[in-house]
């Protein structure tokens, strides 16, 4: 508890940033770049996620056919990947969101032009969102659960456009169900290849990448870098929730795994006192099956 004694504008600045009340999160993870984690339903039965992002719509712009990477779990150019719909409604059912992830590490994507955001917003609208029905003849690659909203996991390319294509996507919230924008940049702030489009402050969550980055992470045993760059996100993007990124375990990324115990005892409760603390992101649930890192953090989630 802070005391009436300390000097007013600290207090207030401390008052906008923290409060004495540390807040509850829950757990992104993004499914879809492993054929052996299990089904989409079969994560969300675990319990312990709240946010599943499909990964990858890695293929898209330039005027090329989009086109969704499932890694083993199904082969978008057949209809197989239907099948994902089971999933998405009965993670909807639990009350967890699903979103499709734009992007990731590999693949061909960039707009080219405004005209290339449009074409692309439509697309995704009628083919992942609440638009299949105006267009009877959408592609539906999985299926025809509607989709949550649009993650932008933006990692190579160009940064021009996006901006642009979050709002053309955030403006079909008006025609009924809402339509969610999450995003997952890399810890240096700002990001390369977001930063414009964060800065349209459409975004519901934002997940930050702390690793693969070693100036913004945590590395053995010193936790201040992270921190540091957690106040500056926080304190700088007008998004609804921001979350920890994190690898499920630690073959999972190059660099910045954090042990659990490491997690839950010293950077946890300094985080959850942000406002804007949404809770942990994990790449990926392929590593998070192997290393139990969910279930052993989710209480302090
Ligand atoms: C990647 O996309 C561009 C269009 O944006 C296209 O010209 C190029 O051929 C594509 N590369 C591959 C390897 O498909
Ligand atoms: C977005 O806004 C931040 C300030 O919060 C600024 O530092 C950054 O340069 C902006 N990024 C872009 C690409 O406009």
């Amino acid at each position: 508890m802070a005391t009436t004694r300390q000097f007013i504008p600290l207090l207030l600045f401390h008052f906008l940033h923290t409060s004495a009340t540390v807040h509850r999160g829950g757990i992104a993870v993004y499914w879809g770049q492993n054929g052996n984690e299990g089904t989409l339903s079969q994560t969300c039965a675990t319990g312990r996620f709240s946010y599943i992002n499909i990964a990858f719509l890695n293929i898209f712009g330039g005027g090329q056919t989009p086109q969704l990477n499932l890694a083993g779990h199904c082969n978008p150019a057949t209809t197989s990947c239907r099948i994902v719909s089971d999933g998405i409604r009965s993670c909807q059912y639990r009350g967890i969101k699903v979103f499709l992830s734009i992007g990731g590490g590999l693949g061909n994507y960039s707009l080219t032009s405004k005209q290339d955001a449009e074409d692309l917003s439509i697309y995704l609208w009628q083919s992942y969102l609440g638009g299949g029905k105006e267009n009877p003849n959408a592609a539906r690659p999985l299926g025809d659960a509607v989709l949550d909203g649009i993650d932008f996991d933006i990692e190579l390319g160009s940064p021009i456009y996006y901006d642009y294509l979050v709002k053309l996507l955030k403006s079909y919230s008006e025609i009924g169900r809402k339509v969610y924008i999450t995003g997952a940049p890399q810890c240096p702030f700002p990001d390369r290849l977001l930063g414009a489009a964060l800065n349209t402050t459409l975004f519901d969550y934002v997940w930050v990448q702390f690793y693969n980055n070693r100036p913004c992470q945590y590395s053995s045993g010193n936790t201040y870098n992270l921190r540091s760059y957690w106040i500056r996100w926080t304190s700088s993007i007008d998004a609804g929730k921001i979350f920890l990124g994190l690898p499920a375990a630690e073959k999972a990324a190059g660099s910045g795994f954090i042990p659990a115990e490491v997690l839950t005892e010293e950077i946890l409760p300094v985080i959850r006192r942000s406002r804007k603390y949404g809770g942990v992101m994990l790449w990926s649930k392929f590593w998070d099956d192997r290393s139990g890192y969910s279930t052993a953090i989710i209480k302090t989630v």
